[in-house]
C-alpha cells in the first residue's frame, strides 16, 4: 500500500466522537468516507474534506456507492446512544445498533476485512474495583444490550477472517483541541455536557441524579476520557490492524474515577457562572461505578494519555459550549 492514501469508512461521522475523529484522521492524511443519516448528527460537523454519504449505514444502495472505492478499514461509530430512551424504546435500539449492524457487516466483509467497532463500558457489571476486559458482563439497559449483541456478532464473524478491534469507551468528554468539533445535542444527558449547557445558558438549578449510591459521597462514579485521547487510540489502532491479524477487545478510559459531586464541584470552581445542585432520584439504567483498568490497551498500542486531567477536560468542554452558543450552532 506504499504511496497510496489509506481509505477509511467512518459511520456516524456527523456525530460527536465521529466528527472529532474525522478531523484527526484528515490531519493524519487519511481519506475519509462518512456515512451518517443525521438522526442525531449534524452535517456542519462533517469536515468538508470528507466524502459524505447522507443515509443509513445499512442501506445497500449507499454501501454499493461507497465500495466503488477501495476501503482499507472501517470505523463503526454510528449508533443510538441514549440510555433512558433505550429503556422506553428498546426495539429502536436493537434494530439500529444490532440488527442493522448485522446487515452492514454481512455486506461490508465482502470488500473490507478490517474494522474498529465503537462499544461501551456500559456492557460491564458495575464494580468497586477497576474493570478489566474480562470482568463480568451485565448490560442493564437496552442500549448496552444492543452494543453487546453487535460485539458478539462481530466476534462470530471473525471466522470469516475479519480483523477487528472492539473499543469499549468509558465516558467521553471534551472537544477537538482547536474547537473544530465537539458535542452538539438538544437533549443533553451526559453530566459534563449538561453542566456546560446549564452554565452557558445561565440556568442555575442543576439536577444531580441519585445521592444514595454505595459510594464515598453517595453519587455515581465514572471514568472520563478526553475525546482527543480516544481519537489517538483509534489512530494508533489503524496501522496495527492493517499490519497484522488482530481480534481484540480493549477498554478506553484512564483508570481513574470521579464522582458526580466531584465533577460538579470542580466545574463550579472553573466556571464563571455558578450552579446550584438539586438532588433528584437516580435515573433508570444508571449504575454505581464504572472505572476502567486500561493496562491492556496501553501495552498493546504503547498509548500514553495526553489529556487525563479533569480540569482540562472540563475547560475544553466549556470552551466548546461557549463557541457553539456564540455561533448560534443548530
Ligand atoms: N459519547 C460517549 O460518551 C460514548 C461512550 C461509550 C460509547 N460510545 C459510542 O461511541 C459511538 C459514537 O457516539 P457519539 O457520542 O458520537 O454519539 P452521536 O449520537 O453524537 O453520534 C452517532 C452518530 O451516528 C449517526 N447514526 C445513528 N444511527 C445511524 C444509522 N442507522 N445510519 C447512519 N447514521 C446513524 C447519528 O446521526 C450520529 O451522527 C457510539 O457507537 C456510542 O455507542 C459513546
Amino acid at each position: 500500500m506504499k504511496n497510496k492514501k489509506i481509505n477509511i469508512l467512518l459511520t456516524g461521522g456527523a456525530g460527536y466522537i465521529g466528527s472529532v475523529l474525522a478531523q484527526h484522521l484528515l490531519e493524519k492524511n487519511y481519506n475519509v468516507f462518512v456515512i451518517d443519516n443525521l438522526t442525531t448528527g449534524h452535517v456542519s460537523l462533517v469536515p468538508k474534506k470528507c466524502i459524505f454519504f447522507q443515509g443509513d449505514f445499512s442501506s445497500k444502495r449507499i454501501l454499493k456507492e461507497v465500495f466503488k472505492n477501495r476501503i482499507d478499514i472501517i470505523v463503526h461509530m454510528a449508533a443510538y446512544i441514549e440510555v433512558e430512551e433505550s429503556i422506553k424504546k428498546k426495539r429502536k435500539y436493537m434494530d439500529n445498533n444490532y440488527k442493522k449492524f448485522k446487515i452492514f457487516l454481512k455486506f461490508t466483509n465482502k470488500y473490507c476485512k478490517n474494522i474498529i467497532f465503537a462499544s461501551t463500558a456500559s456492557v460491564y457489571k458495575s464494580k468497586n474495583k477497576l474493570i478489566k476486559e474480562n470482568s463480568i458482563i451485565d448490560p442493564i439497559n437496552p442500549y448496552a444490550e444492543s452494543k453487546l449483541q453487535a460485539e458478539n456478532f462481530l466476534i462470530s464473524f471473525a471466522e470469516k477472517k475479519i480483523n477487528y478491534v472492539i473499543l469499549r469507551f468509558f465516558n467521553v468528554a471534551g472537544a477537538h483541541k482547536k474547537l473544530k468539533s465537539g458535542l452538539v445535542t438538544n437533549k443533553p444527558t451526559h453530566l459534563i455536557k449538561r453542566l456546560c449547557v446549564f452554565a452557558v445558558k445561565k440556568k442555575k438549578n442543576f439536577s444531580i441524579f441519585g445521592n444514595s449510591y454505595n459510594t464515598p459521597d453517595g453519587t455515581a462514579i465514572r471514568d472520563y476520557i478526553h475525546v482527543s485521547d480516544l481519537c489517538n487510540i483509534i489512530l494508533l489502532t489503524i496501522p496495527k490492524i492493517l499490519k497484522k491479524r488482530v481480534s481484540k477487545i480493549f477498554n478506553c478510559g484512564y483508570g481513574k474515577g470521579f464522582s458526580v459531586k466531584e465533577v460538579f464541584e470542580k466545574f463550579n470552581k472553573l466556571s464563571d457562572f455558578k450552579l446550584k445542585p438539586i438532588i433528584k432520584k437516580a435515573r433508570k439504567g444508571d449504575v454505581k461505578i464504572l472505572v476502567s483498568n486500561s493496562n491492556k490497551i496501553k501495552k498493546f498500542l504503547n498509548w500514553k494519555p495526553q489529556f487525563n486531567n479533569l480540569s482540562l477536560i472540563l475547560k475544553s468542554s466549556i470552551r466548546w459550549e461557549k463557541k457553539i452558543k456564540q455561533e448560534n450552532f443548530k
